[in-house]
Formats: C-alpha cells, structure tokens, sequence
C-alpha cells in the first residue's frame, strides 16, 4: 500500500506553454502564402492593435524585449559610463542590455517578500552619473510606481520599465503600458502572450519613437515595407549604424490573434494562482509571494515559490514528470558582472537569499484542474 497520490507515468508537464487559438494556425498559413514574410502590413496592424490595447499610447514592434531594451536605453542617449539603477533579481537580460548600451549597471536589493526592487533604496543609490530607471515588474507584480516616478521625476531621470513579465498588469487601476515614461514588453512564447519571439516598446516620446524605427532595422530612414512596395522608393539613407531588430508579418500574424485573449489568459492565470495558493498555503516548507499594500492587478506571469534544497526540489519533480522553471538566481552573481563590476555575494542579502531558493510552479492558461491538482500532489509528496 502506498499513499503516494501522483502517477509518474503521466506526460511530462511543461511549467509554461503557450495557447493558440485555431484562427491563428490560418493566419499564419495565409501570411506564409502571401509572399510577404517579413515587416509589412501584418506588424503594422499589431502596432496599431498594441496601441489601442495601451490607451492610444504608440508601440512600436520589435524582434524581442531585449532588442526593445538596448533600444529603449539607445534612443534616450544613454552615454557611456551612465549608471543605471535595476534589480539583481531579474533575467540577465536586463543588465546585459544595460551594458550594450554603455551604461553601468547599479543594483539596489528587492523587498523579499514582494520580490520587487526595494524602493526604499532608490534615492540612496542616485549619484550625478545616475540617467536612468530600469525597473523590472517582477513576475507580472507592478513595481510601486508612484515613488518609482515620484524620484525619477525629482531627479530628472529616465525610466525603461522592463515589462517582459507584465503585459496585462495594472497598477492603481491603469494598465502597465499605458502611463509612464517607456515600457518594454516580451512576446517570449513562455510570456503572457506570445509572437513566437517578439517585443514591443511602448512610449509617448516622439524623439525616442523615431529613434527606435531607426535603430530596429540598420539606421535606415524607412523599412523594407516601403522599400519594396509599389509605392515605394528604392533609394534609401543610413543615419546611424542600426540592428536588424524588425518583427516580422508571420510573428505579428500571431500577435493579433493572441492580444484580444490576453485579458483572458490573465484571468485564468489569477484563477489558477488563487487555487495554488489557497492550498500551497499550510505547508510549511513553502514561501508563496505577498501582495504589496497598494492597489493593483497582478499578471501572474509566473508562480514563483521559495522552497529549501531548491535544486533537489526541482529534480523530485521531474522525476514525477513535472517541470519546474528557475527564475532566477541573481545576475550580479554571474562571471561577467561579478569580474566587470566587482559584485560579489553578500552584495544584495535579499536577493540572493530569494535567488538561492526560487522557483517556478507550472502556470498558464489551458492548465487544466487535473493538472494542477498533479502539480499540488507532487509538492506536498516532495516536501514533506
Ligand atoms: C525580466 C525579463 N526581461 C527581459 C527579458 C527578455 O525578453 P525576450 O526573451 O523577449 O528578449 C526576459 C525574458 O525572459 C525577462 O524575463
């Protein structure tokens, strides 16, 4: 006789898959039959669908949130040795894109119990090479906003918020994307919504708009869409020596179909999330997020749990056919960072203490209850 609730035998569960719907496979096939597969009517839809979705804000698409970062941190001028105020809780990404841009990344630690960026230590960390903000809505939890902006307003400092995990948010009753200086989101297919691979920069900013079609596609005046168009011209100039960051029609074509179910997959998610925590909520050897004290709408991008032995945890589980993410162990803590800038553990006791343990439960929209119900039974076998 054994008590064990969970059967091994079951297919492996992914942590996060991404939902098409049965339109999309048909979008995607009509793009591909067209003969225009790259940037043309298709992402400037998208564009205009984005921009709809964040209030009439202008979104400009891109080949993914990375690409949207260095950009973002390009077009406001950043120079070089700029420092940079992020978190070390974050994917590197955040940092790397820093330091492509020739800034100087500079980290204050994360409220453990939020796993945001502490706000309490912005102001301490600004010195005069300060020139921008990158806060990171840490799985879909908008970062407390009011003092973020109350300080870079002060201090007359940009902010980049990288979005990569929030799209669907809100913050005080408004969408995340629509309000704010720049914002920056990623259509990871493990994000909340997905272009296969894909981002998008979301500003107001005229001069940072026009910087950003630029530098998307090779510093070029205008893209290939008009180019090669009928009504278009060959004849094109560089202004600046650009990337090829453009997203392309067969990606958008994914995008338009995923951004009218968003608000439903974020719903889903809220309703799995409140399942997971109602009854992860008595075990002892867990640590499930908290909920900061000011109004908002969580994106529940990701589930992340604190456990002990997080490595061991996360092997038992895939021994049970279910997968665990990790995000993420600190960034500061990696080779480059640490030889580059001279982190060293110890910097950021939160952090590290968080990065050390976290990880991620299965989450995303088509989960279904007896799936969830496996991935409950699985924890509470592996933790007791
Ligand atoms: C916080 C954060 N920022 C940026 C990125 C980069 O996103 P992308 O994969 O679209 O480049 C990620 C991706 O996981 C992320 O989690």
């Amino acid at each position: 006789m054994t008590n064990k609730k969970t059967d091994e035998n079951a297919p492996f569960l992914t942590f996060a898959k991404p939902c098409l719907s049965e339109e999309t496979y048909r979008d995607v096939e009509a793009v591909l039959r067209s003969g225009w597969l790259t940037t043309g009517p298709k992402v400037a839809q998208f564009e205009k669908d984005l921009s709809a979705y964040f209030g009439g804000r202008q979104a400009r698409a891109i080949s993914s949130a990375t690409a949207g970062l260095q950009l973002a941190l390009l077009a406001i001028g950043l120079r070089e040795g700029d420092e940079v105020i992020t978190t070390p809780l974050t994917f590197v990404a955040t940092l790397n894109t820093i330091v492509q841009a020739g800034g100087k990344p500079v980290l204050i630690d994360i409220d453990p119990n939020t796993r945001n960026m502490d706000m309490s230590l912005l102001e301490a960390a600004i010195t005069p090479r300060t020139r921008a903000i990158v806060p990171v809505h840490f799985a879909g939890l908008p970062v407390d906003l009011d003092t973020l902006y109350a300080t870079a307003k002060k201090h007359n400092l940009r902010v980049i918020e990288d979005c990569a995990h929030a799209i669907g948010a809100e913050y005080n009753g408004q969408k995340i994307g629509g309000f704010g200086d720049i914002q920056v989101m990623s259509f990871h297919p493990n994000k909340n919504m997905t272009t296969g691979e894909g981002g998008a920069v979301i500003t107001d900013d005229k001069d940072v708009l026009q910087k950003i079609e630029r530098l998307r596609f090779h510093g070029i005046d205008r893209e290939a869409f008009n180019r090669f168009s009928k009504s278009g011209s060959q004849h094109y100039d560089v202004v600046t020596p650009g990337f090829k960051y453009n997203m392309m029609d067969i990606q958008a074509a994914i995008g338009l179909r995923q951004l009218p179910m968003l608000d439903g997959f974020i719903d889903s998610r809220t309703q799995l999330v409140k399942q997971y925590r109602e009854r992860l909520a008595s075990l002892e050897k867990i640590f499930l997020p908290a909920d900061p004290a000011y109004a908002h709408k969580h994106a529940w991008h990701l589930l992340t749990v604190l456990v002990p032995e997080r490595d061991t945890f996360i092997e038992k589980m895939k021994e049970k056919n279910i997968g665990i993410g990790m995000h993420y162990v600190c960034a500061h803590l990696f080779t480059f960072y640490r030889e580059t800038y001279g982190f060293k553990q110890g910097d950021f006791p939160h952090a590290e203490n968080v990065g050390a343990r976290i990880c991620s439960l299965p989450l995303f929209p088509t989960m279904t209850q007896s799936e969830l119900d496996r991935v409950v039974d699985a924890v509470q076998e592996v933790l007791v």
